[in-house]
Order: structure tokens, then C-alpha cells, then sequence
């Protein structure tokens, strides 16, 4: 069957899978008047397609990556500034017994030595790892409603220097901002963002079908016109951005380097993000806890590690840097770094579900798709495969020639960047560990699917220690964390633990590690990574869950447990001060650092016992347990069939 028949069929099969086709395009609740602004802005000079423009007078350039920017460094003292008042209102309703907190941190105004610098990380696992997320952010808002309730933790998020997202968690924070910084709750609300009962592969309900796919296929058509090597990448991020960004076609002209220009973040009142992506060479099949880790901030993307060393301004990405330099002849390009590609980087999943979908065994057919359509798409998947298509690609590489010693950068002609958690990090907790950061905890949520019943048994954390101990983690430290089945046998993965607690116990200074898994308390929540729609009862329940598991079920699993994130905020801290350390604290530490333990034996098939009473979903209706590759694959193919 030749392509364009093929694609045909794509088209035919994809309509008749759309509940709502007839909507006529203009309908005025399309896209209706944002119910709050956006935070990123439409700057980019050509919507969707990079664009020359005149280079700024100082003209940008690769930056050594073996030190925070100028820019960060300034930034920071703003923002530890700026969380004072959030600290101390936190630690004052938390109210840790024996403890006077206003005393502890009367000075911290003039010196900086008491006072907690906080992280947050969210992991991926797509729908199911961003809502959970949502949920834990929630709580940690003092903006939601209840957050400051007994048992509950709100004011953690405004506590907070950094926040990481990777793929599925890079979906949260990534909207977050370009959402104005508009809490969860008000997200929930708006009626037109997180409309996650609309499967990726549809589209909006108020978009037709075929105005999805040709909006969507357009843009990255134009993109492949102006002479950028166009990825999968492309379709997926633009497809993702109906979900996650408030604007007409998901944004095609928001950029994710126009957050830095933005008066709250500028001024330190939120906290930094950074979305988490790998570096994969095209043709490499596998990457191992050697691969390189990048970070997008809203000033830049690159890599500490020893393996690039660099950063390019983001906002410049796209032009044609040739050894750490524009030529002089060269005119600046702006509008490559669209924040729904971005996301779409950090979530491009697709090499493994490449294979999921060739494998006739695969528990991820997607139901409700037919079978003909597999075929037909895993056809149109060979077409990018072979060009090695199938990664988020940011040609041209802005390393070229930087550093001719260092892999990433050398004489390669394309950056070709991957899902965060190809590397089993599933938690993004690299831009917390620079020792140069300084940080002193990160609470994680950590949401991936290691266990047959997809709830998490540590493997990312243990991921990111094997890889402290080799030299690419050059400049970060890690805790010991244990293996798999001492996860497993200890209950570590069913509740909060903390990694690091006996600070001389380190090879190199290591945040204290909050780890928080996905468990059941009020919603079975593990929701395949593949799940491309989710009802509204059911998005909302995965959310309340969320919240549960950062806060215990509003601390009645344990009624300390809110003390004992008080007392996590400070461990660093009574270090650096000398201070005795509280008895209330002692006990939390007792119960929640992981104390060395070790039980390697064979465990038993994991099923977490329920904590709380589950909500019932009425319209919990059989998620589309489908892939994003589908909705990639059909878009891609039929961003081919206008081009063919
Ligand atoms: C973003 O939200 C803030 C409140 O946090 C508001 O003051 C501001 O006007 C909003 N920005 C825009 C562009 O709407
Ligand atoms: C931090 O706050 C103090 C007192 O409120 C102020 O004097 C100082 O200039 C601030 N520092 C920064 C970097 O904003
Ligand atoms: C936890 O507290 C929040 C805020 O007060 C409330 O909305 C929620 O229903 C509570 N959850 C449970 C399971 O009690
Ligand atoms: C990582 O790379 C180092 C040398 O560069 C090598 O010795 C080590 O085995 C690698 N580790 C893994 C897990 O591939
Ligand atoms: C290039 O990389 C080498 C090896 O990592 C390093 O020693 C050197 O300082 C780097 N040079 C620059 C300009 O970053
Ligand atoms: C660079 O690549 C070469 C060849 O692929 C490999 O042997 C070497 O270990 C790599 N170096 C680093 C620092 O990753
Ligand atoms: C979710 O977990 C339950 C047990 O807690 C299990 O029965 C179910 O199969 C799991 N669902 C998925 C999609 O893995
Ligand atoms: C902390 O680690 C050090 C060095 O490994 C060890 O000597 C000490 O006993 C540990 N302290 C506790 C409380 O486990
Ligand atoms: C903390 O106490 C130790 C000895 O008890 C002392 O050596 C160190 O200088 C003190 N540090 C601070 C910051 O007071
Ligand atoms: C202390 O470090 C050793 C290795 O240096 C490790 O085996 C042990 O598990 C660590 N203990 C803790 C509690 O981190």
C-alpha cells in the first residue's frame, strides 16, 4: 500500500473516531477570552516558524557551563528574599513542639545561614504524573482552597526556590508558567485548559478533527519550509499545547524564554523551573545513566555535565553558532524554543513506544483503534525511523565546535534531545543536586510506573545514585539510596522516606531527599503512561489523590507528618547552625530516614492496600488507554500527506 493511500486511511480512520466532528469551526467557546492571562507571551517573530531576526548588541553566545549564570545568581538572592515571609508563616503553622521558628529565623533578612533553600521535583509518566503532580503542588499552594487547614502544607510551593518537571511533570510545570503562574485549582476551573477528557489524538471538542491535524501540521510544515529539520517531536509538542497552554492553536508563537521576561518571575516571586530532557545521538537505541542530562530554564538550555559543560541562551536557539559564537555574518534566530515544544522534548516518549507498538504482544494497543490503523501507522513510523526522525530534534546544534574534547558539543551538526526519563531518572532531581546550588531538600513526587500494578518502587531515585558514582555526575551529589526489593521490602515506596538524613555519610554535599511515591489513598492512580484522554471525574480524582499523598491524607495516616516536613525544611539548616535539633524532629527522623536497612530478598508481587476511602468516578469511562504515539504517528502522517 503506498503512503498516500495509507494516509488516507489515517484520515478516514481518525474521523470516525472523533465523537464530535460537526462542530463548526468558529464556535465563540473555541477559545473563549482567557479567563486569566498567560504568563509566557506570543513573541516569537513567526508564530510557529524560527525566524531571522537582528541579533542584539551584545551578541549572544555558548556559555561555560561548569558555573550558574550570572543571571541565576542574581535572580536567587531575590527569590530566597522574596520566600522569607512564606518560610516563616509555613513554619509557623506547622508549629513544631519545643521549637520557637520566628526566633530561629530573626536574622535571616541580614544572613541567609538559617534559612532553608528549597526544591520541588515532579516526575513523568505522563496524564497520570502530571495530575498527580497537580495534586501535590495543590497542597503544597497556600493559594488552594484549604491548603492552610490543620494537616495540610500550603505555602511549601511559595517556600520553594526551584521547581523540575520531567515529561509528564514537565506538562505541569511547564503550564504553570505559561499559564501566568495560575494555580492548579483555578486550572481545574477555567473550563478550557486540562481538558483532558479530549484525547491528544482529537483535539480540542471545539476544534474540528481535521482543523486539529491541519493547524498542527501546518506550523510544523512551516517550520520544515524556513529549513529546520522537523521531528515528531514537532506534531506531539504542538498537540500538547492545546491541553496545556491558554491561547488560540495551543500557542504557536508562545515561547517558552519569554517567562524570563515576565515582572513575577523577574522579580523572584515564583520559583525557577526547569524542564528535564537527555541527550541521544540519532541512531543510538538505548541510553544508559551515562546519557547527558539537560536543562531548559527560561534563560537557557544545556548540560552541567562533563559531557557538554555549556549553555545557550534560549531565546537564541536556532541560530547557527559556530564555536561558541555567532559569526559575524550571521543574523540572529528567535522563536525555535515554542514552549509546547519544549514539552514536547522533555515528553518524546515515542522511540519506546515505537516499540511497544511493533510488538504484537503489547499491552498498549490502544483500544478503540483499529487494527488497520496500527499497521498503517506503524508503517508512517518507519518513514521517520529510518532518518532517525524519531527524536526532538534542535538542529542546528548551538555546541558546535565549542569544545572540540567534549562529545555533546565536537563537530556534531545536530542536538537531537530525548525524554527525560529514557535514562530511568523519572524524577527530575539533576538541576537540584549542582552543589553549587546549595540545596538542602527536594521534595519529590515521584509517580512513575516501575511495578507490574504501575506504582513506583524507587527506580528512578536509584537510578540518579548509580549515576552519582560515575564521573559524568561530576559537581552534583546524591544520597545512598537501596535497591529495588529493599524499596519493595521495606514499604519505602509507600510512603514518604527520606535518603541522606546522616549528612557525613556523603561522598559529595547532597540535598536532603524527600521521597514521595504515588500510593492509593482516595484514587487508584496508576493510570497507564500511555493514557491519552482522561475523564473529568477521573482527572479530578487522580488530582485529590495527589494531594493525599503529598500531605498523608491530610496527615491522617500520620498526624506528625506535617511537623515532620517542618523538620525536613530544616535538616540542612540546624546543621549549618549548630542547632540542637528538636525532639519532635528527632522522632520524625527517626521514623522517616531511611536508616540503612537493607532487605534484598525476592518481594512479594506488589498491591498497595488502600489508604482512605476511594472516590467513585461516574464518568470514569474506559480511558482511551491508548498511545501517544497514535496521535503522534496520525498527525505526523498526515502533516506528510499535505506535504506528499
Ligand atoms: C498574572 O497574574 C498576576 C497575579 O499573580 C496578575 O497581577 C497579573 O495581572 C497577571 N498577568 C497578566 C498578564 O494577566
Ligand atoms: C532582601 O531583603 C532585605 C530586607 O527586606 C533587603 O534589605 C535586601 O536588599 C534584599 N535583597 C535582595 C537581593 O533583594
Ligand atoms: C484535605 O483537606 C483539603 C483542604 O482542606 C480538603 O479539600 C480535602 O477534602 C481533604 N481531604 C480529605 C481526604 O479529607
Ligand atoms: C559510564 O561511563 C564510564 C566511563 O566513561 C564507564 O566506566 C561506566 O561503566 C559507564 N557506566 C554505565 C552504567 O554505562
Ligand atoms: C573543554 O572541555 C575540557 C574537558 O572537559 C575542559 O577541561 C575545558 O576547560 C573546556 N573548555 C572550555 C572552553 O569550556
Ligand atoms: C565520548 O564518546 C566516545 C566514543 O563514542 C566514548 O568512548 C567516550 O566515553 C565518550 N566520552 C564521554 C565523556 O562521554
Ligand atoms: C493499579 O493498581 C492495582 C492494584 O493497586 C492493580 O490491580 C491494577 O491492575 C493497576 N492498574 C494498572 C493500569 O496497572
Ligand atoms: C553517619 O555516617 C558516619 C560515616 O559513615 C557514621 O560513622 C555514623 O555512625 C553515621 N551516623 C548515624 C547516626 O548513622
Ligand atoms: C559548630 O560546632 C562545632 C563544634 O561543636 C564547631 O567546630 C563549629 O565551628 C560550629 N559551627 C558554627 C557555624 O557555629
Ligand atoms: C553510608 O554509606 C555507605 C557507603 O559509603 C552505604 O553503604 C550506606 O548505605 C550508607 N548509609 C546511609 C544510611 O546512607
Amino acid at each position: 500500500m503506498g503512503v498516500a493511500s495509507q494516509l488516507t486511511l489515517l484520515l478516514a480512520a481518525a474521523s470516525s473516531l472523533h465523537s464530535v466532528a460537526a462542530v463548526p469551526q468558529t464556535s465563540p467557546a473555541s477559545h473563549p477570552a482567557s479567563a486569566f492571562s498567560r504568563r509566557a507571551v506570543s513573541n516569537a517573530p513567526n508564530g510557529y516558524t524560527p525566524t531571522e531576526v537582528d541579533c542584539p548588541e551584545r551578541r549572544p553566545r555558548i556559555r561555560d557551563g561548569s558555573r550558574l549564570s550570572d543571571q541565576e545568581r542574581d535572580w536567587v538572592q531575590m527569590r530566597r528574599n522574596e520566600t522569607i515571609p512564606h518560610i516563616r508563616r509555613l513554619l509557623g503553622r506547622l508549629a513544631i513542639p519545643g521549637f520557637d521558628s520566628d526566633h530561629y529565623l530573626r536574622n535571616v533578612e541580614d544572613d541567609a545561614t538559617a534559612l532553608p533553600n528549597i526544591g520541588l521535583a515532579i516526575s513523568g509518566g505522563g496524564y497520570r504524573a502530571m495530575l498527580n503532580g497537580a495534586g501535590a503542588v495543590a497542597a503544597w499552594d497556600s493559594r488552594s482552597d484549604g491548603s492552610e487547614t490543620d494537616g495540610n502544607l500550603g505555602g511549601l510551593l511559595q517556600s520553594s526556590t526551584y521547581l523540575s518537571g520531567l515529561s509528564g511533570g514537565g506538562w505541569l510545570v511547564g503550564s504553570l508558567f505559561v499559564n501566568n503562574w495560575t494555580s492548579v485549582q483555578d486550572h481545574l476551573r477555567s473550563g478550557n485548559l486540562w481538558q483532558t477528557q479530549d484525547s491528544l489524538l482529537e483535539g480540542p471538542e471545539q476544534v474540528s478533527l481535521r482543523q486539529y491535524y491541519s493547524e498542527v501540521s501546518g506550523s510544523v510544515s512551516d517550520k520544515d519550509d524556513a529549513g529546520f529539520e522537523r521531528s515528531i517531536t514537532d506534531y506531539w509538542g504542538r498537540m500538547l499545547s492545546y491541553q496545556l497552554i491558554n491561547a488560540d492553536e495551543g500557542g504557536p508563537g508562545v515561547t517558552f524564554s519569554s517567562i524570563a521576561n515576565d515582572e513575577e518571575f523577574r522579580n523572584g516571586r515564583t520559583p525557577l523551573p526547569f524542564i528535564i530532557a537527555n541527550g541521544r545521538d540519532p541512531g543510538e537505541e538505548i541510553i544508559s545513566v551515562n546519557s547527558t542530562v539537560f536543562e531548559f530554564s527560561p534563560w537557557e538550555l544545556g548540560s552541567s555535565d562533563p559531557t557538554l559543560h555549556a549553555y545557550v541562551p534560549l531565546q537564541w536557539v536556532g541560530s547557527a553558532f559556530d564555536g561558541g559564537e555567532l559569526p559575524d555574518d550571521a543574523r540572529c534566530v528567535a522563536g525555535f524554543d515554542n514552549a509546547g515544544f519544549v514539552m514536547g522534548t522533555s515528553s518524546s516518549l515515542f522511540n519506546a513506544i515505537v516499540l511497544y507498538l511493533q510488538d504484537p504482544e503489547s499491552p498498549f494497543v490502544p483500544e478503540g483503534v483499529p487494527g488497520f490503523l496500527i499497521d498503517a501507522l506503524v508503517n508512517v513510523l518507519d518513514v521517520f525511523g529510518d532518518s532517525n526522525n524519531d527524536i526532538a530534534d534542535w538542529t542546528p546544534n548551538p555546541f558546535r565546535n565549542y569544545n572540540d574534547s567534549n562529545n555533546l558539543s565536537g563537530d556534531h551538526e545536530r542536538l537531537t534531545l530525548v525524554d527525560g526519563g529514557e535514562d530511568l531518572q523519572n524524577v527530575p532531581y539533576h538541576p537540584h543536586l549542582l552543589i553549587e546550588r546549595q540545596v538542602d531538600v527536594v521534595f519529590s513526587i515521584d509517580s512513575s510506573a516501575d511495578t507490574e500494578t504501575s506504582w513506583p518502587n524507587g527506580a528512578s531515585a536509584i537510578a540518579t545514585y548509580e549515576r552519582s558514582l560515575e564521573s559524568i555526575s561530576e559537581g552534583t551529589g546524591f544520597p545512598v539510596v537501596p535497591g529495588r526489593d529493599t524499596f519493595l521490602n521495606l514499604g519505602l515506596n509507600t510512603r514518604p522516606v527520606f535518603f541522606g538524613c546522616n549528612t557525613t555519610n556523603v561522598t559529595e554535599p547532597a540535598p536532603l531527599i524527600v521521597y514521595i511515591p504515588n500510593y492509593p489513598y482516595v484514587y487508584t492512580s496508576n493510570i497507564s503512561t500511555l493514557s491519552v484522554s482522561v475523564s473529568e471525574g477521573e482527572r479530578d480524582a487522580m488530582v485529590q489523590n495527589g494531594w493525599a499523598v503529598a500531605t498523608m491524607h491530610n496527615a491522617t495516616r500520620d498526624e506528625n507528618w506535617p511537623v515532620c516536613v517542618g523538620c525536613a525544611m530544616l535538616h540542612h539548616s540546624f546543621e549549618r547552625t549548630n542547632t540542637t535539633v528538636p525532639n519532635a524532629c528527632r522522632s520524625c527522623f527517626q521514623e522517616y530516614c531511611w536508616d540503612g536497612t537493607l532487605d534484598e530478598s525476592e518481594p512479594a508481587p506488589y498491591v498497595p492496600e488502600v489508604f482512605g476511602t476511594l472516590i467513585e468516578v461516574e464518568d470514569a469511562a474506559p480511558a482511551v488507554v491508548a498511545s501517544a504515539a497514535v496521535a503522534m504517528i496520525v498527525s505526523a502522517a498526515v502533516g506528510m500527506a499535505l506535504i506528499i
